[in-house]
């Protein structure tokens, strides 16, 4: 039966795990399972912008035997009101599997619902997957994975975040997240993340100060998601929520920075910190290839 990659919701910590045991044997020996995707074609739909994902993943399926067919909407007949559902049967005659990165979370479930292959969710406005795989394998590799780890998310909460949330709830590590009231994680997510038996917890603060105290990772992500207008409003009102090296005082001396990237320096965190000693956001940079590689390898073994 395919598999499919939209949400973490849907797998098991069990199974996060040897994704992320794939991932460390594939980094370790770049050629591990380098026969898995043999004579496999893998389209990627990628309608917003995209540096890491779409290169991480072409050249991983490339290093994976297969190839990667790079496709947009516009130029498809999906961009003259062709439905997903009839592209998802189509895309299913021809290649065996699709990336997508798109807005609505539904496009992708549609793609999974109609299609019989493989659909990877490379970002939509509710969920990015596949970076946490990366985030996690990056934890993991530091040791700091486990249920110590004390972690705070700042800024925007935005599908890094609610994909964030979900990972770590799965692992049974709490989250902070530390943002306005406004940009606080969605109803649906605190539900999700309230809803557990082990009592796990996702704490939403106010004070990005108190959020970062004796925290051994912090991260954030840009004040605009894709496909946001320009806000200024709401770039003032985040104006406190900068990750800048006032704020990681508050925090333990040796924390770890996190960010998914692309950064806006001097909005959501100074260069100084995304360059600086305590940044390992070119770590998890790196890992999206090998964490990738490890989901490919996982979807895709016999
Ligand atoms: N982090 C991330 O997904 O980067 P891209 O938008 O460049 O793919
Ligand atoms: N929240 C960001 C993540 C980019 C990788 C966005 O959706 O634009």
């Amino acid at each position: 039966m395919k598999r499919d990659f939209l949400t973490l919701k849907d797998y098991s910590c069990d199974e996060i795990e040897y994704i992320l045991e794939l991932s460390r044997l594939i980094k370790k020996d770049k050629n591990k399972y380098g026969n898995v995707l043999d004579g496999k074609n893998i389209a990627m739909l990628f309608d917003k912008h995209s540096t890491r994902t779409r290169i991480s993943f072409e050249a991983g399926i490339n290093q994976l035997g297969g190839k990667a067919l790079i496709l947009d909407s516009k130029s498809l007949q999906l961009g003259r009101g062709e439905t997903y559902k009839d592209t998802a049967e189509i895309f299913s005659l021809y290649v065996d599997g699709v990336i997508i990165r798109t807005f609505k979370q539904e496009t992708v479930e549609i793609f999974a619902k109609y299609g019989n292959i493989p659909v990877i969710n490379g970002l939509t406005d509710k969920y990015h997957p596949c970076q946490i795989l990366a985030d996690m394998l990056t934890l993991k590799e530091l040791g700091l994975l486990n249920k110590n780890l004390k972690f705070t998310y700042i800024g925007d909460s935005n599908n890094v975040t609610n994909s964030l949330i979900i990972g770590f709830l799965k692992f049974g590590i709490g989250i902070t997240v530390a943002s306005p009231e406004k940009y606080s994680p969605s109803k649906e997510i605190l539900e999700y993340a309230s809803n557990r038996k082990d009592g796990i917890k996702i704490k939403i603060m106010h004070d990005p100060a108190e959020a970062v105290k004796d925290a051994d990772v912090v991260y954030t992500d840009v004040w605009l998601s894709m496909g946001e207008e320009m806000d200024n409003n709401k770039l003032k009102e985040l104006k406190n929520y900068q990750v800048n090296s006032g704020l990681l005082m508050h925090a333990k001396k040796e924390v770890k920075v996190m960010h998914c990237l692309p950064a806006h320096r001097g909005q959501e965190i100074t260069g100084e910190v995304l360059d600086g000693k305590n940044s390992i956001i070119l770590k998890q940079a790196e890992n999206r290839i090998h964490a990738q590689k490890g989901l490919l390898a996982y979807l895709y073994r016999d």
